[in-house]
Formats: structure tokens, C-alpha cells, sequence
């Protein structure tokens, strides 16, 4: 027998596109340059969340720091460049800890450095890792506050989702998770949003394909594959794919997969919700109802969440 290690990227590579329908889970999107347009998609005159986002934390951070409480821990899950939790840390009585978990080291990395310097006085550590799939966390210093902006909750499908905010529960027994979410709307606006005029979002779900040339062994023709972004109403998600501009193959770690015209790999959902049916959602994995806000052009979420005892489970 011939033991041939290869990487978590490329295993998971290969099991989705042998699966149907083809798909590679949209954690591969974050490597350097991923992450890089993903800064990008966040300053789009189309991309609304990350502004709005911004904005009502900025407009909530007295309210939220009440809620906080001195001398808390905030772990940040899919840290980034960690703009948003600067409002947070701003607003916050002695912050005693800032724990960023991200899968992208370099990414990381970097936004560490600059919150450093940024206060000094607080301590900042950082995780690599997924926390859709093992983390080690380091152990909890004063009340943990979990913070999952960005719609990120929404890139999982609802049985997952309900799945990793239980995880989440278990982590911040004792505190709570401020999580954003981004609203059900007019199908028009979403659409824009993950369709924008300059070709970025394009750009950064392409990159999986030219990640999967550099990491992967592959030889996908980049030119080859077009950006497809839609909204399926029924299933209330935008669904991005990479769709196939003609007959093709494609090497991939030596395994050859086919590919007709038109044919899709399918990268990503981003599930949208109402502020009820994510606060069911949240309900479901263990949370009780926190406190609940929404912009002015009711675009966007903030859901302050606080995990239950096992005796109010009961
Ligand atoms: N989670 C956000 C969303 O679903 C951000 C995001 C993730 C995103 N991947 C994306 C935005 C791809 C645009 C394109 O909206």
C-alpha cells in the first residue's frame, strides 16, 4: 500500500468535487490573497453589511459595554483584520483579553500586531484554526464574550449553523455571543451585493481555483470558470458557484474530473433571516433570547445572546 498524505485542503478538494452536486466549503476561500478581497468585497459600494454592521456597533457600544461588563474576554471567531472589535474595545471597561481565532495565520497574524499597538494595555492572542472543526481554546480569562459578526452564521446551512452555535454555548458558559446577521430583503439589493460592478467578488471566489493550482496540484484554466451569484427564495440564500464556460477537464492531485459546459462547483451559501427565525434558530442550540438590533433601513441584525444553564434547559 502507498500512504499519500495531502493536505485538508486537498482531501476536501477532491471528496467535493466526486461528490454531487460538486462543492468545495467556503473555509478554502481565506487563504493570504482571499482574505486580501475579502477586505475588498467589505468596502464595496454594493457589499451594505460590513457598513452597517460598523455602524450600528458604533451606535450600540455604550448599551453593549453595559452588557459586557469590565474586565471581560472577547474571542472573536473568523477574526480577520479585526476592524469591528476595535468598536467594541473602544467602548469596553478594561477589556481584560482579546482572544482572535481566524484559519488564515498570515491574515491573523498582522491584525494582532496592530491591535498591540494599538492598546497596549490589553492582552491579544490569536488562534489559528477552524472553529467549524477542532479549536483549542485557551482557557477562559474573566467573563468570555464571543463575537461572530459578519453574517458568517449565515455561510452555514441552518442544521449546521444551530450545530456550531451550540459548540458556541458550551465555550461561553457564563457570557454571551453578539452575533451579527444579515436580514431577508428585496432579492435586488442581494443580488448587487454579491454581483459588484468592479468584479471583486468575482475575483474571490476565483481564487479557490487558483489556490487549488498552487496547493492542490491542480491545473484548472482560471479563464475557464465564471463567477454565478443568485438568490434562492425558497431556501431564503444567496448561492455562489463556479460555473464551468465550456467542456473541460481538469487534473486535480493526479484524479482527472470532467466538467460540461455549464456545469457548477458549488462554493458557498449565505443564508439570510428574519430577526425571529434566527432568534428561533438560536433557541434550538441552547441560547436564550438577549436583546435583538436592527438598522434603521432594516438591512442588518445584532443579536445579543446568552447561553442557558442546564437548569433553564430543563
Ligand atoms: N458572511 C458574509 C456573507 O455571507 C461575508 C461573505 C463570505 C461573503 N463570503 C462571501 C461576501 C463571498 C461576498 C462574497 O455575506
Amino acid at each position: 500500500m502507498r500512504a499519500v498524505t495531502v493536505s485538508a485542503f486537498t482531501a476536501d478538494l477532491l471528496a467535493g468535487l466526486r461528490s454531487r452536486p460538486r462543492r468545495i466549503a467556503p473555509k478554502w476561500f481565506y487563504d493570504a490573497a482571499g482574505s486580501r478581497l475579502f477586505e475588498r468585497i467589505c468596502e464595496l459600494p454594493e457589499y451594505y453589511p460590513t457598513r452597517t454592521e460598523l455602524a450600528m456597533l458604533a451606535a450600540h457600544a455604550q448599551e453593549l459595554a453595559r452588557r459586557v461588563g469590565p474586565g471581560a474576554e472577547i474571542v472573536e471567531f473568523g477574526a480577520g483584520a479585526s476592524r469591528k472589535v476595535r468598536l467594541l474595545l473602544d467602548a469596553l471597561a478594561a477589556p481584560r483579553r482579546f482572544v482572535a481565532v481566524d484559519i488564515s495565520g498570515e491574515h491573523l497574524a498582522g491584525a494582532a500586531a496592530a491591535l498591540r499597538d494599538d492598546y497596549p494595555g490589553l492582552e491579544v492572542e490569536t488562534v489559528v484554526g477552524d472553529f467549524s472543526a477542532d479549536l483549542d481554546l485557551p482557557p477562559p480569562r474573566g467573563c468570555r464574550i464571543g463575537f461572530f459578526p459578519g453574517s458568517s452564521i449565515g455561510n452555514f446551512d441552518p442544521a449546521a449553523a444551530v450545530a456550531l452555535l451550540r459548540r458556541f454555548a458550551g465555550w461561553l458558559e457564563g457570557g454571551a455571543l453578539l452575533i451579527g446577521v444579515d436580514l431577508v430583503k428585496d432579492p435586488a439589493l442581494l443580488h448587487a451585493a454579491y454581483n459588484d460592478s468592479q468584479g471583486v467578488t468575482a475575483g474571490f471566489n476565483l481564487n479557490l481555483l487558483v489556490r487549488a493550482n498552487r496547493e492542490a496540484g491542480a491545473d484548472f484554466d482560471v479563464d475557464a470558470w465564471a463567477h454565478s451569484a443568485f438568490y434562492n427564495p425558497p431556501l431564503q440564500r444567496i448561492e455562489m458557484h463556479l460555473v464551468s464556460r465550456r467542456r473541460q477537464a481538469v487534473e486535480v492531485a493526479g484524479e482527472r474530473f470532467e466538467f460540461d459546459e455549464g456545469a457548477s462547483i458549488h462554493t458557498e451559501n449565505s443564508y439570510k433571516y428574519t430577526a425571529e427565525g434566527f432568534a428561533a434558530l438560536a433557541q434550538q442550540a441552547g441560547f436564550g433570547t438577549g436583546a435583538v438590533w436592527i438598522d434603521p433601513a432594516r438591512r442588518f441584525s445584532l443579536h445579543w445572546l446568552q447561553p442557558l444553564t442546564q437548569e433553564e434547559r430543563r
